[in-house]
């Protein structure tokens, strides 16, 4: 597909009415708008009046297929021509570090992995952030240098620059003030504008579906997969959708080095058994996108085997030094920002626990200073909170069920998300919990894998 200049004069008053009215938009009329929209001749109360009019009307494949187009070519983008590169991108979710464990993996296999990726905002936070923890980590290279980098050294991590699908930027922030964020088509359109723009071949999806994701049902997630895979297919692209639990933090770590020293961890085959299985069914999936391997199942055998044998860490800290970073940390955590007090949140009753919220505790970190509320907001990277006790674990009264990592002047505050986490964020019954929730829902591939 390729973006087309705007050849005809369409009305925006007729655009948005035939969607209002549930008719299907041609691609020209599409393009038409977005091209509007970035070229400002659109206004936005009429980009509004179509977001609202696509949210309850909705797109059919082909229009999402359009809208992405005209997303995608709104700015620049990388092409890799016959190189395959594959990327994994995630909808994000609390204490998600799977990128700093999976993207090592794939690499020490040989996939070639042009990874760009965002900042946090809200209770979800961001890998350029995590990243960032890692004094000197370059996150902002130019375009040309960020690809000779993925085809010379294998892996490069950068952050979304302004230039990649600018439409996105102004659409979603329409959006975010419109109530119109939870539509499937103008999701789809939002990711794979930026993940086409980058030029990755095959892209392994990971759908967070739970409490503490966008998609709170299975439904949803297996929609919002459907919809990714066909876009997908219309581009010619390979696509995996993997739809996973986010029904409680992966991992421990919630917060910035927190989350860089648990990844590191794991990465040393140290690290909790949710993140690192995540992590191992990811990674496969980019071998076998990838055509390392012939099989999904042949792709996890590999992405085990380099995790075991060390070349997945040791590709971390290739990657840290090559962007700038300090790659000591990967021995020395002390060498990353530190809170300078933890405190121990202690159970005041016997049992199991039963059920640990996720969102709240995303939350609890944001009001730390670990994420932002606000696009201007400076990250304090060391605070965090640890998860000391897992849905299941038998505790007795006094046994310490999470830590959080504050700075001088906090204690108030942490006085009132330890109380919240004791009375509302952990639930602990008397008997053990009979059926835990599993971590992998569905893993399902387009047509072109
Ligand atoms: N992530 C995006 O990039 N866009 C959306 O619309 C939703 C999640």
């Amino acid at each position: 597909m390729k973006n087309q200049e705007t050849e005809y004069k369409f009305s925006a008053y007729e655009i948005i009415s035939k969607k209002r009215d549930g008719e299907k938009l041609s691609d020209a009329e599409i393009k038409w708008f977005i091209a509007g929209v970035t070229a400002k001749t659109i206004t936005d109360y009429q980009m509004s009046a179509l977001l609202m009019a696509i949210y309850i009307q909705g797109f059919d494949t082909a229009e999402t297929a359009s809208i992405t187009d005209a997303m995608l070519y709104s700015g620049k983008t990388v092409s890799f021509e016959e190189e395959c590169v594959v990327d994994k991108h995630s909808t994000g979710g609390v204490g998600d570090k799977a990128t700093f464990i999976l993207a090592p993996i794939a690499h020490a296999c040989g996939v070639k992995i042009p990874m760009m990726a965002g900042r946090g905002l809200g209770h979800t936070g961001g890998t350029i952030d995590k990243i960032e923890a890692i004094a000197g980590f370059k996150t902002a290279l130019p375009l040309d240098e960020f690809k000779r980098s993925v085809l010379e050294d294998g892996l490069a991590l950068i952050g979304q620059t302004k230039d990649i699908a600018p439409a996105d930027k102004k659409i979603y922030a329409l959006r975010d003030v419109t109530a119109t964020i939870e539509s499937i088509p103008l999701i789809t359109a939002s990711i794979m504008s930026k993940k086409l723009a980058e030029g990755a071949n095959g892209i392994v999806m990971d759908i967070k579906v739970g409490s503490g994701a966008f998609m709170k049902t299975r439904a949803r997630a297996r929609a919002l997969g459907k919809s990714l895979r066909n876009t997908a297919s219309r581009f010619d692209k390979k696509m995996m959708t993997i739809i996973t639990d986010m029904n409680q933090p992966l991992g421990n770590a919630i917060g910035n080095s927190l989350e860089i020293i648990e990844s590191v961890e794991t990465l040393k085959n140290k690290g909790p058994k949710d993140i690192t299985e995540v992590s191992i069914q990811l990674a496969g999936g980019m071998v076998y996108l990838a055509g390392i391997t012939k099989s999904h199942k042949a792709g996890i055998r590999k992405a085990k085997e380099v995790l075991k044998n060390g070349k997945a860490l040791e590709s971390f800290r290739d990657l840290i030094k090559r962007q700038g970073g300090d790659e000591k940390i990967v021995d020395d955590y002390s060498r990353l920002p530190q809170a300078k007090n933890i405190k121990e949140v202690q159970s005041l009753k016997a049992g199991y626990i039963s059920a640990i919220t996720c969102q709240e505790f995303g939350e609890h970190v944001v009001s730390l200073g670990g994420g932002r509320r606000k696009t201007d907001d400076v990250i304090d990277f060391g605070v965090g909170i640890t998860i000391v006790k897992n849905t299941g674990d038998k505790v007795k009264v006094g046994e310490t069920l999470v830590t959080i990592h504050y700075n001088d002047g906090q204690e108030k505050l942490v006085e009132g998300i330890a109380e919240e986490i004791l009375t509302q964020n952990i639930k602990i019954k008397a008997t053990k919990p009979k059926v835990l929730k599993p971590l992998i829902y569905d893993i399902d591939e387009n047509n072109k894998c």
